[in-house]
């Protein structure tokens, strides 16, 4: 089974327009998700591995990104906010406070 320093999972979820819930391919997730795979393939980091998620069940909050193994929870807007995480988070290994996804 392998291991991964750092795992990053991203609800690349999809509702109908109607449904009230909303989803994170919604509010942009599926080019979000593309910029995550090519950036952190660019980056060439060992250890690194970044998975589509289904739901995570915070979709009021999404773009929905979770980073492992600390589990923190990150609202990803633009590619700017994937290229910090990388860099500062994965790579750099410090939490980026203001992309923190807000409380219930
Ligand atoms: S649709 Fe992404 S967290 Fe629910």
């Amino acid at each position: 089974m392998p291991k991964y320093d750092y795992h990053l999972f991203m609800c690349t979820n999809e509702r109908p327009a109607s449904d009230p819930r909303g989803s994170c391919m919604a509010r942009g997730a599926g080019p979000l998700m593309e910029h995550l795979k090519v950036r952190a393939k660019e980056m060439n980091l060992p250890g690194v591995r970044a998975n589509k998620a289904g739901c995570l069940d915070a979709c009021d909050r999404g773009p929905s990104l979770v980073v492992y193994p600390e589990g923190v929870w990150y609202t990803v807007r633009t590619t700017a906010d994937i290229d910090r995480i990388l860099e500062e988070h994965v790579k750099g290994g410090r939490v980026i406070e203001s992309l923190r996804m807000r409380e219930m």
